[in-house]
């Protein structure tokens, strides 16, 4: 055993797999831009405060916060999630509304490691500040509903909820509390412990025994202002004007305190762990002004990358890209034709490698070989000696010989040909 590992929770992402979340990225940075996002690149870490703006009843914020004092005296934390973040530059940069950004990137929660759950994660994501209208709702959610399509994933079911304004998520969760200590004798301990920190988090219990309490336990929905209430059917009936498929579920409450109005999830039916939550959002209207802003609506989700490529496992789809380099240059003379032809065939644009190391003919001709490469270029003495080189398509097609000249050109043609 080797003296340094990764440490729980974390994880190497090695070639082939690391190529895959760069595509995974360019992807959703294709769907999400074709939309008017921008990408935004937010620090690492921040200031502890803007995190604690998370509520300082979620376990992010209390229990699984990677906190620590700098060198100068700064009480700092490695950002669990981008929203606060997003929110922070906003009142920091004051730009022009509607500020609509996209994300990427790791996050880091002191959470119970295992498959699907991580502490270090990576997500992409959206926010838009700026706006109050249910059609934006269902703009936000459609991208996301999209961008799991466009990984060509079928089994992920949209859950929808909406949490009311504020006034009616506190009547709400003070239904909650005193249904619950009602019934306290038939909670589980953890739910009896979670109770005193966050009712609304009761209802997130997966556990069987806590089942039959937390089904009658009352609904958000009783409680919905007129608005709140008008709000959330305008985002239902958005969602079905675009045919998207989902279900309502008021038992659904995310693991931050800064949702209010619309939320939602989305979960993989093809995974049987535990964590099946591929991505998640919602509105935040309170959070600039939480971090000293002027009062803005927002909204946003975020795209869990590790979890949904799980899900793409399981669906066998949005596979690990085989193709190979286009292109090895085998060069028995010495290497320095390797050299110059390796560097004509790049600047062209082609994906092109070779060996080091002066190795044998045959050796290389191995190397070409595990390389994928679509072509092998191929210089002898007698080749150099004549200023030609032998192009060999590695699928078995005839090889010929060309000038040195057009070498390029006649590569160019093959790769073309054969994607
Ligand atoms: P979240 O639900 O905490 O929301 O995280 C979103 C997604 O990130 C989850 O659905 C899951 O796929 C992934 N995720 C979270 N924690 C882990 C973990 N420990 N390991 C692996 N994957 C994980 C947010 O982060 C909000 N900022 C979303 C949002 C944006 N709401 C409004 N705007």
């Amino acid at each position: 055993m080797p003296e340094f590992q990764t440490t729980p929770g974390t994880r190497d992402i090695l070639p082939p797999d690391a190529a895959r979340w760069r595509r995974f990225v360019d992807v959703f940075a294709g769907v999400v831009e074709s939309a008017g996002y921008e990408q935004i690149i937010l620090p690492m870490f921040e200031d502890l405060g803007v995190f604690q703006r998370l509520g300082d009843a979620t376990d992010v914020v209390t229990k699984e916060m990677y906190d620590f004092v700098d060198k100068g005296g700064r009480h700092v934390a490695l950002r669990p999630e981008q929203t606060a973040g997003v929110c922070r530059a906003f009142v920091q940069h004051h730009p022009n509304l509607p500020w609509k950004v996209w994300y990427s990137g790791p996050n880091f929660r002191y959470e119970k490691a295992q498959q699907g759950r991580y502490r270090q994660f990576d997500q992409v994501g959206v926010e838009v500040l700026g706006v109050d209208d249910p059609l934006l709702d269902v703009e936000v959610i459609a991208l996301a509903h999209g961008f799991y399509r466009a990984l060509g994933l079928r089994n992920v079911e949209l859950h929808v909820n909406s949490l009311g304004d504020t006034g009616d998520r506190a009547r709400y969760v003070a239904a909650l509390e005193s249904y619950f200590r009602a019934h306290e004798i038939d909670l589980t301990k953890e739910s009896r412990a979670t109770l005193e920190r966050n009712p609304l988090r009761v209802l997130d219990s997966k556990r069987a025994e806590d089942r039959d309490v937390i089904s009658q336990a009352p609904s958000i929905s009783e409680f919905f202002s007129p608005e709140a209430a008008s709000h959330f059917a305008a985002v239902q009936d958005g969602l079905s004007l675009l045919g998207i498929d989902f279900v309502v579920n008021d038992r659904l409450v995310r693991g931050l305190d800064y949702y209010r109005s619309t939320t939602f999830e989305f979960v993989s039916t093809a995974l049987d762990a535990a964590q099946t939550a591929v991505g998640g959002g919602g509105r935040y209207d309170g959070l600039v002004e939480d971090l000293g802003g002027p009062s803005t609506p927002g909204i946003g989700f975020a795209i869990g990358l590790d979890r949904t490529l799980l899900a793409c496992d399981a669906e066998s789809v949005f596979g690990i890209d085989s193709s190979g380099t286009d292109v090895f240059v085998v060069d028995a003379t010495g290497g320095r034709s390797a050299l110059l032809l390796t560097a004509e065939l790049r600047n062209a644009g082609l994906r092109a490698d070779r060996a080091f190391g002066a190795k044998s003919m045959k050796s290389q001709m191995k190397s070409a070989n595990k390389s994928r490469a679509t072509v092998a270029v191929i210089i002898g003495e007698d080749e150099l000696a004549r200023g030609v080189a032998t192009v060999r398509p590695m699928d078995g097609g005839e090889q010929s010989e060309c000038p040195l000249g057009q070498v390029v050109a006649t590569v160019t043609d093959i790769v073309k040909k054969a994607k």
